[in-house]
């Protein structure tokens, strides 16, 4: 159970290897997070996790194979992972990917492809997710998200439309668990450097996995339905989404 504090005991991450949800369970497992299940495409990278999250201090690391694109196969793992752990008290969608904007637009399936990733087959596992946490009773569930969403740029718009879905999928689902025990955290971080962005140039207001897991980390405690990351976006945005799209078009990729 997530105690007084906000804290979870159990913590079941979809894309599990990623940089971001790794800082997040690091932060977790010190604070009394016990059992960590890391579900993701079977690599190094996510073994590696699971060595990390047992060095860290949990009880019970276990990796769970999870691919988005598997539309059968996601949401499956999801309800496989609550009937043989029990309680699973937050549940971190992180599963994403970037992919090049140039290359998205001269192969629709590629394009596709990355709306299935980020956007139709977590959908599919988060509506398990919701269900299972819906007859626990409690939980709460984390969405990486990306203020790419909030309005899409020419840029990267393929990436920025799955963001977009996926975070307004993640408000519905949110209003519609009120009442239930279960809430929904929805993270818009800005751009992190990692692996994610690498040889990309900086963009204005950049930031860390450790610094945006520790602002995940205060709005799960806080049962925060929106976070930023880094804070100051909130505000940035709000002016963004408001400038006339001849002006919102000339942004630099
Ligand atoms: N980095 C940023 O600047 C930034 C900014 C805003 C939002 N975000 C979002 O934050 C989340 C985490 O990103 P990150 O920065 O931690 O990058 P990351 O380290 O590359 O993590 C992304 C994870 O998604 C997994 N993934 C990709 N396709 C998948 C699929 N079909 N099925 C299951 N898992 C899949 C990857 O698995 P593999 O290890 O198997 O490749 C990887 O572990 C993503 O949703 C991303 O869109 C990132």
């Amino acid at each position: 159970m997530i105690d007084a504090t906000g804290r979870p005991q159990s913590v079941l991450v979809l894309g599990g290897a990623s940089e971001i949800a790794q800082a997040i369970v690091a932060g977790l497992v010190p604070g009394r997070c016990r059992t960590v299940i890391l579900a993701g495409r079977p690599s190094e990278r996510l073994e590696a996790a699971a060595a990390a999250a047992t060095a860290a201090g949990a009880d019970v690391v276990e990796t769970v194979a999870f691919d988005t694109t598997d539309l059968a196969g996601a949401p499956a793992a999801v309800t496989g992972a609550f009937e043989r752990f029990g309680d699973i008290d937050l549940v971190l969608a992180a599963a994403g990917a970037l992919g090049d904007q140039a290359e998205l637009e001269a192969d629709p399936l590629a394009a596709a492809d990355l709306i299935t990733t980020n956007f139709t087959g977590l959908a599919a596992a988060l509506l398990a997710t919701a269900a299972s946490m819906r007859s626990q009773g409690h939980g709460r569930i984390v969405v990486i998200s990306s203020v790419a969403g909030e309005r899409a740029r020419k840029a990267n718009f393929v990436y920025g439309s799955t963001k977009s879905g996926l975070d307004a999928f993640s408000q519905g689902l949110g209003d519609s668990l009120v009442g239930t025990g279960v809430g929904v955290t929805i993270v818009r971080p800005g751009f992190v450097v990692g692996r994610m962005t690498e040889g990309m140039d900086l963009a204005p207001f950049s930031t860390t996995p450790e610094a945006v897991a520790g602002a995940v980390i205060k709005g799960i405690e806080s049962g925060a339905e929106v976070v930023y990351a880094p804070p100051v976006l909130r505000w940035v945005f709000a002016v963004m989404r408001q400038l006339p799209r001849a002006v919102w078009r000339r942004m630099p990729g």
